[in-house]
């Protein structure tokens, strides 16, 4: 190691430890601080608590010290909420001051500092955004217009699972062809485009690049980093990997994607009866100066972190809930052939006659929540919640997967019965009308993409439950179910083999 910085270290980390213990002296005497462990000086709670503060970790930090919660990490205040109640102060009551996003070091690069909407500040900049991308993305409009696209797509994995021997037999990993089949769901929308097989070299540069963000991203490797900023200096080499991989993915973006498509726009402007598609709208936005080109490529960046890969999971939780759970898969398909008659596979408008089908859409997200802390809240400035003072820049983490899982709010809530959204749980929505459900979140920074992904987890789960007997592979009772956490992810950690037997009609 370099001595030089070792010592600098060091001589920080004393420093530091004298400067910590003064603050917090001072700081304890004008706050009233959420209980939480014992803090150190410097470390806080990082040594007790370690890095992963998965939504498991964090209920049983909350079933010790309450709804809410303050865990120091480092230099950074963790404010854990666990409470139907104190969620919609956050969300909603309150919803301005803990409107922000916190970043780090890792999504200062990943953003540019907040140049995107995602992980920008409650401001005017996250509202010009939210604003332009609206329209594009966010209506039933645009969901009218590609429906037909999405249930296109399923029905392609179908044919090309047909196709494979090895899928009635031995089984596939079937996600991997789900991934080809989101990104199109999605890169349709942005830019009218799809890709024709899971070979297409451009379609596995994207997804390695992406695969290299989320990685990085929600990697827990970073944090000493990120709470003791004097170790920083032994980040370089990891933030070193975060920026080059930035820049090639944004690169990658603006060569293939957004020029080809102004391109396209220059040389068709005449044709009036080309149907725009996302990206369109964007570029009208930069044309007339509301947005610069770094927040087209962040836009683009956005769709590809938030839209794709959370759906995906929510899509392989769904189907691996379905084989563990024969007699649901059963009865969906037995709702399935009732309403629309055998064979004649769901579309979009049939949804809502369906509710067997929502109901398992919603079970799913329930029990496997794919963004079960939510993204990280932030206060600007100093704040109240509850009966505590929260310091300002604290990161706020509502553990929705929690409140969505807790006994004494849920029936039985370890169980995957889809039935309680049809019984007890009937008024309960995915949109956030019941605090203790909030797959998406509620308010301000809710998720704006719930409109497009029910009905694609709805047509991808339906059309395969028509189409397929979907089962374990040979001699396993039960495919593997174990879950695999990041910084605010939540997927299934062995991407499982499934064998899928055609139903003939
Ligand atoms: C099953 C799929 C999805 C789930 C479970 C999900 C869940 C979430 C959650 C929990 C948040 C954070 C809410 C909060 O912090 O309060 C979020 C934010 C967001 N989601 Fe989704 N999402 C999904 C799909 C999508 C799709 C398909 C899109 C876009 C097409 C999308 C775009 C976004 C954006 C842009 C934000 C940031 C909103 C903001 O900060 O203002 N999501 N999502």
């Amino acid at each position: 190691m370099d001595l030089l910085l070792l010592e600098k270290a060091l001589l920080g980390l004393f420093a530091a430890i004298v400067i910590a213990t003064v603050v917090s002296k001072l700081r304890g005497k004008r706050f009233k601080l959420p209980p939480g462990p014992i803090p150190i000086p410097i470390f806080g709670n990082w040594l007790q608590v370690g890095d992963d503060l998965n939504h498991r970790n964090l209920t049983e930090y909350a079933k010790k010290f309450g709804d809410i919660l303050l865990l120091r990490m480092g230099q950074r205040n963790l404010v854990v909420v666990s409470s139907p109640e104190l969620a919609r102060e956050v969300l909603h009551t309150q919803g301005v001051e803990f409107g922000s996003r916190t970043r780090n070091v890792v999504f200062d690069i990943f953003t540019d500092k907040g140049q995107d909407m995602v992980f920008t500040v409650y401001g005017e900049h996250w509202r010009k955004m939210r604003r332009i991308m609206t329209v594009p993305f966010f209506t039933n409009k645009v969901v009218q217009q590609y429906r037909q696209g999405w249930e296109d797509e399923v029905l392609e994995v179908i044919n090309d699972v047909k196709k494979n021997p090895e899928a009635s037999t031995n089984g596939i990993v079937l996600r991997k062809r789900l991934q080809l089949m989101m990104y199109n769901n999605l890169y349709r929308i942005m830019f009218d485009r799809r890709f024709e097989s899971e070979d297409d070299p451009l379609f596995n540069k994207l997804k390695v690049l992406n695969g290299e963000r989320s990685r990085l991203a929600q990697s827990f490797d970073y944090n000493y980093g990120d709470f003791i900023p004097i170790l920083r200096p032994f980040l370089r080499g990891y933030l070193k990997i975060c920026q080059q991989v930035k820049d090639k993915r944004l690169q990658l973006f603006k060569d293939n994607f957004v020029e080809e498509r102004k391109k396209l726009a220059s040389t068709k402007a005449t044709d009036n009866n080309r149907m725009k598609c996302a990206i369109d709208y964007i570029l009208e936005a930069e044309q007339k100066g509301e947005i610069n080109e770094d927040n087209v490529l962040f836009i683009v960046e956005n769709i590809n972190v938030a839209a794709i890969e959370t759906t995906l999971w929510s899509v392989e939780w769904g189907i691996a809930e379905l084989v563990n759970n024969p007699h649901i898969q059963q009865k969906l398909r037995n709702e399935l052939d009732t309403v629309l008659g055998p064979g004649v596979l769901v579309t979009e408008p049939d949804i809502p006659k369906l509710p067997y089908l929502y109901a398992v859409v919603k079970e799913t997200l329930r029990l496997r929540m794919a963004i079960p802390l939510l993204v990280p809240h932030m206060n600007l400035h100093d704040a109240k919640l509850g009966d505590y003072d929260i310091p300002a820049e604290s990161k706020i983490l509502v553990n929705a997967w929690w409140l969505a899982n807790n006994p004494a709010q849920w029936k039985k809530p370890e169980e995957f019965r889809p039935e309680r959204f049809l019984e007890e749980e009937a008024k309960v929505e995915a949109s956030g009308n019941d605090f203790r459900y909030l797959p998406f979140g509620v308010g301000r920074r809710s998720c704006p993409g719930i409109i497009l992904a029910l009905p694609i987890l709805s047509i991808t789960l339906g059309r395969l439950v028509q189409s397929f007997e979907m089962l374990p592979p040979p001699g396993q009772s039960k495919i593997d179910t174990t879950e695999k956490g990041g910084q605010f992810s939540l997927h299934i950690m062995k991407h499982s083999t499934i064998v899928l037997k055609p139903i003939s009609f």
